[in-house]
């Protein structure tokens, strides 16, 4: 842009010039040249007045424009390619201090539940996410196309695994048995048993409600030695909701079918709630029926390489939010995977 009168030119130019190097754009509009303009407009013939205000303000609005252009290419960032590592954007993501969450009551009460494991001399090993069908199905005993397989319907993948077969999403902490039979079958030859806490997620295709979540946690147990019977199973499960509690209860059993327990059982606890007066966290029964438990399969024992005519075992598979419901009375599972901040600030 050019202008008639020759001192706004003479501005004009000089002012443009400085633009550049200036590292703060919006001071070029308060420029002493530029005032010292406006100032010599009271001092003017009246009939220049007008013409030379005029191109002083053109003057101004085109400074103003090169300002705004610049801010906006300052302030226009290159795209963010999402799925670069992070630093290839040159910007490192703002990580919220940890003093801003908190800890998910699931995992909480899972540290409770490990540590009453850890003093009765239990270690502890994390499941799988993702699974093939020998350890979901065939090293627990159930043979290819068994009924019981309906039992634990869950999702897979399309991705198969070396006897093409789809990778599951498992449906119970049971898959890991196979795998920590193995791992410490070497603790029986030194006559110690295989004594093992198995935390982990796992998943089923079901109807939800607010007792049924497609995921949630289990706490599997493995328990294998010389002479190891079913009263210890019982005193052990008792033992260890008796410490979760925080109080005396009763526990029952009764037969139940599992492929790969024999006996197998249902375990039920009278309700800690009301101690069997009943209540609505046990459906006015006094009892609830918490888990399902039984002496190992020969067949899992074998499947693993351990001799069932030597050693015997028993494990269970026990719902860890089933536990945390009743402990804190919360009315729905489905809170767990919410991500809802209103119910999980209540266990900050
Ligand atoms: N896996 C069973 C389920 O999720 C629970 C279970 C029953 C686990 C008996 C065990 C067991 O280890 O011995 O339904």
């Amino acid at each position: 842009m050019s202008y008639q009168n020759l001192k706004v030119q003479e501005a004009a130019d000089l002012l443009k010039g400085r633009f550049a190097d200036r590292s703060n754009k919006a001071d070029i509009l308060r420029a002493v040249e530029l005032k010292a303009l406006y100032a010599e407009i009271p001092q003017l013939p009246a009939e220049q007045r007008g013409p030379f205000g005029k191109e002083l303000n053109a003057l101004r609005a085109e400074l103003q424009q090169l300002v705004d252009d610049a801010t906006e290419q300052a302030e226009a960032l290159p795209p963010i390619d999402v799925t670069a590592p992070y630093d290839i954007n040159g910007q490192r993501p703002v990580l919220l201090p940890s003093i801003t969450g908190s800890k998910h009551p699931l995992m909480t009460e899972l540290e409770l539940v490990l540590d009453i494991f850890y003093r009765m001399g239990f270690n502890a090993v994390e499941s799988r996410e993702i699974d093939d069908d020998y350890h979901m199905f065939g090293a627990l005993n159930f043979p290819e196309g068994h009924p019981a397989r309906d039992d634990y319907d869950t999702f897979m993948t399309t991705q198969t695994d070396s006897n093409d077969k789809p990778l599951i999403a498992p449906a119970h902490t049971s898959t890991m048995q196979n795998r920590v039979l193995r791992k410490y079958a070497s603790n029986l030859e030194k006559g110690e048993p295989i004594a093992c806490l198995i935390p982990g997620r796992v998943f089923r295709n079901e109807d939800l409600d607010a007792r049924h979540e497609h995921t949630f946690y289990q706490l599997e147990g493995v328990y294998v030695g010389k002479g190891v019977h079913a009263g210890m199973l019982i005193a052990t499960l008792k033992t260890f909701l008796q410490e979760y509690y925080g109080k005396e209860l009763e526990v029952k059993t009764q037969p139940f079918y599992f492929p790969f327990t024999e006996p197998s059982f249902e375990f039920a606890l009278s309700c800690p709630f009301c101690d069997k007066k009943g209540c609505s966290v046990c459906s006015q029964s006094g009892w609830i029926e918490l888990l399902g438990c039984g002496m190992i399969h020969p067949n899992v024992l074998r499947e693993a390489g351990i001799n069932p005519e030597e050693y015997t075992g028993f494990a269970w598979g026990c719902g860890l939010d089933r536990l945390v419901i009743m402990k804190h009375n919360i009315e729905d599972i489905r809170h767990f995977e919410s991500g809802k901040l209103d119910f999980l600030r209540q266990f900050a």
